[in-house]
């Protein structure tokens, strides 16, 4: 299987990481990669703190073509570029997968594709870290959960292959609840570990009971209306138990204002503001969370 990852940061890196073995693995070339210089090995630390040094394989988006598999493992504001990028090379019977935190964006990138493009989403749960430009902790295990958004199916080779050789990849035939599970532990984790500069693990203190309830009771809100069942102690539970087992992780949003970069905020509370707006209402404490970490991100 020749498949081609695009983005190569911790959540890309693990993928490539994991795929390993059988298959022929490749990071796109970014444009402006090649006067950069590129790395020609990743330096790869497992959760057994053992060190992997992997060559590191590269193709241009003229090469897309042969590709059988391309999975996009990027910051949701970076996706329209990166399709409009490659779209007049993508195979067109070649699955798509993305692989991000929030949602919107495969309505975003829709109409720059063929109706027809097998598109799917892939969920994490798994905690990476970036520590230079060429090495990558693994620092949690977690999942990888895989749906569809248009055109493809599990059966697909390159879908069974995925789900074979990934650890604990598993296919969801209704990823919707998925998805705003996922959503529900961003809106909480990320906001708060970012304006008050902690680790995960710092939110299970009492002190941050009443705002992790009010932004899950308007997540919860909002899901109910696009009739997706969360349940409020089935969600609080989940999330405290993400909160414990990624206790030692900087979430990605605190990674991004600790760095000086932009957030994933639109696509995470600000999707929920925009979900709220477009019933109607509004769902102040999720907006206050944008408020705030735009004032802390670079504008
Ligand atoms: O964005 C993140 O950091 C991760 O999705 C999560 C699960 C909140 C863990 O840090």
């Amino acid at each position: 299987m020749n498949i081609v990852i695009i983005g190569a940061g911790a959540m890309g890196s693990l993928l490539y990481q994991q795929l390993q073995g059988n298959h022929q693995v490749s990071f796109l070339l970014k444009p402006d990669s090649i006067q950069q210089g590129l790395p020609k090995s990743l330096s790869f630390i497992g959760l057994d703190k053992q060190t992997q040094r992997l060559p590191l394989h590269y193709v241009s988006k003229q090469q897309l073509p042969d590709a059988d598999l391309i999975i996009c493992a990027l910051k949701a504001y970076q996706f329209k570029d990166a399709i409009a990028y490659i779209a007049e090379y993508l195979p067109p019977r070649c699955p798509l997968i993305l692989q991000h935190n929030g949602m919107g964006v495969y309505q975003q990138i829709r109409p720059l594709l063929d109706s027809q493009q097998p598109i799917g989403v892939m969920l994490s749960t798994q905690a990476a870290r970036r520590l230079n430009r060429n090495q990558i902790q693994h620092t949690g295990q977690g999942q990888w959960q895989l749906g569809n958004y248009q055109n493809l199916h599990p059966d697909l080779a390159s879908i069974k292959a995925l789900l074979s050789q990934l650890q604990d990849c598993q296919w969801y035939d209704e990823i919707r609840t998925m998805q705003w599970t996922k959503l529900a532990i961003n809106c909480v984790i990320n906001p708060l570990t970012a304006i008050h500069d902690v680790l995960n693990g710092e939110l299970s203190q009492d002190k941050y009971n009443s705002d992790v309830e009010v932004l899950l009771q308007e997540v919860i809100g909002q899901a109910e209306l696009r009739q997706i069942p969360l349940q409020s102690k089935t969600l609080r539970d989940v999330v405290y138990q993400v909160v414990e087992n990624t206790a030692e992780n900087s979430s990605s949003m605190r990674e991004d204002i600790r760095g000086q970069r932009l957030s994933e905020i639109d696509y995470i509370n600000g999707y929920i503001v925009k979900c709220a707006q477009q019933m109607g209402m509004s769902a102040p404490h999720n907006e206050q969370c944008v408020t705030r970490i735009k004032r802390l991100q670079p504008h």
